[in-house]
């Protein structure tokens, strides 16, 4: 196991699993909002739609492609 951050909220995931898998289960199922500010989430789960993403470590990520590691810094709402 290892601990993320989302949010400011520690989190701990297995090693390498997906982070949207860790966001999914953590119960964060809107990641961002739309321009017209409608929430954004998870879609195709294979990194072509880039519906899901997020912050990470300063750079915008897709989750549904990103595995997680120990010290991550995601945040969310703001791609
Ligand atoms: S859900 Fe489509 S790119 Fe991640």
């Amino acid at each position: 196991m290892i601990e993320l951050t989302v949010d400011g909220t520690a989190l701990q995931a297995p090693a390498g699993q997906s982070l949207a898998a860790v966001l999914l289960t953590a119960g964060r199922v809107a990641l961002r909002n739309s321009p017209s500010g409608t929430p954004r989430g998870l879609f195709c789960g294979i990194g072509v739609c880039q519906e899901c993403r997020v912050v990470v470590d300063g750079a915008v990520a897709r989750a549904c492609v990103t595995p997680v590691a120990a010290g991550m810094t995601v945040t969310t709402g703001r791609t």
